[in-house]
């Protein structure tokens, strides 16, 4: 399905739509997981309630407060220093790759070693819900490792005492969620939380260096922050595509859709659907982007999106207040991923303000 009203009715109908079959291309009804099933994601109510419930609390904007201050510092400090470098750099590689991993895993709890598995990981993961093309095959011999790394990082005393990990074993404690959801659940911040960030941060800036007069009009009027990051992820829909399984038969517009079936969800198409937005194909800070379908809807939308928008308005914080205009500066080149749309590199040039 590619049309928003469509995607928006199945994002919503999890009675129907299930997402514990897999919410890649894979059934598991008849397929074996590549790895132990998401106990969020990939898991429907009753089963979803209390996992959902536990994460919601950690990770909802009043919890964030503390971090949100000191994300502004860090992402401060990031720009600072890299603009006292150079103002020729490239939004991937410099920024967008560099900030998430600089503050997420140490929100989590993470221990310092071994991090630069987190993106592979995550990668992978994303990878696997297409079909098992090179992407996946290539990537699929060193995965062992880097899950069992991932598994290893996951365990309560290697955790910090005051990350969001941390609190995942408090709640198990209180009985919120059983002691084996823990682990889990921290492993769904460690797939969910590290790629997608990077490639919005991405999306975002690249889109800022492509529309400067966009660009100027958030310098005049920070509060269009926020739109702005949504508008990005309604553009470039940093998740372009999720699967469900049906429940039951079903019609969808005069198509039969047998039980069992797997059903694409073309998020990014919704998103750009133009029987709901004017001008889809524009990043305008003049729209109201709410309602898009780039975090998901329903049940299993996104419960990080608020670190997302938090992460973004950091950066772009820092940015706005010492950069006048943001040009691209050579080729820009795209990672390819069967699930993420995201760019490899981005080469800039800015004047400073
Ligand atoms: C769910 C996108 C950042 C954790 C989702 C879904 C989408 C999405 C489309 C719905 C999946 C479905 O319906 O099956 C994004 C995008 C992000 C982002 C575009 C950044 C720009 C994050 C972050 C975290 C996170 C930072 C962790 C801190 C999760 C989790 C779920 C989820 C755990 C599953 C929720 C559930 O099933 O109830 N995300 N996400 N995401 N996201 Fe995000």
């Amino acid at each position: 399905m590619g049309r928003y009203e469509q995607v928006h009715a199945a994002l919503t109908n999890w009675q129907a739509f299930e997402s514990g079959a897999g919410v890649g291309l894979s059934n598991w009804r008849t397929e074996k997981p590549w790895r132990p099933p998401s106990v969020v994601a990939e898991a429907d109510p009753p089963h979803h309630d209390s996992t959902r419930d536990a994460i919601m609390k950690i990770l909802a904007p009043r919890a964030l407060g503390k971090l949100a201050k000191d994300w502004v510092a860090d992402a401060d400090e990031l720009v600072e220093d890299l603009l006292g470098r150079t103002t020729d750099f490239d939004l991937m590689k410099d920024l967008a790759r560099v900030f998430p991993l600089r503050i997420f895993p140490d929100a989590i709890g993470l221990p310092q070693e071994g991090r630069e598995n987190l993106l592979p990981y995550s990668e992978h993961a994303f990878n696997s819900f297409g079909p098992p093309n090179d992407l996946v095959t290539q990537a699929a011999p060193r995965m062992p490792e880097i899950a069992a790394w991932v598994a290893a990082q996951c365990r309560r005393e290697v955790l910090t005492e005051d990350g969001f990990g941390a609190q995942l074993y408090a709640a198990a404690d209180r009985g919120d969620i059983t002691q084996d959801h823990a682990p889990l659940l921290i492993r769904s911040l460690i797939t969910a939380g590290v790629d997608t960030t990077v490639i919005g941060l991405g999306a975002l800036l690249t889109l800022f260096a492509q529309n400067p007069e966009q660009w100027a009009h958030m310098r005049q009027d920070p509060a269009l922050m926020r739109t702005a990051f949504d508008e990005a992820v309604r553009l470039d829909s940093p998740v372009q595509m999720i699967f469900r399984t049906t429940t039951q038969d079903i019609e969808v517009e005069g198509t039969f859709i047998p039980e069992g079936s797997k059903v694409l969800l073309v998020l990014a198409s919704a998103n750009r659907d133009p029987r709901r937005w004017d001008e889809p194909d524009s990043f305008d800070l003049k729209r109201d982007p709410s309602g898009h379908v780039g975090f998901g809807m329903g049940i299993h939308q996104c419960v990080g999106q608020h670190i997302a928008r938090l992460e973004a308005s950091a950066v772009l914080t820092a940015l706005a207040k010492r950069v006048e205009t943001i040009e691209i500066a050579g080729p820009v080149e795209r990672r390819l991923n069967n699930t993420l749309r995201g760019w490899e590199s981005v080469p800039v040039r800015v004047r400073l303000a």
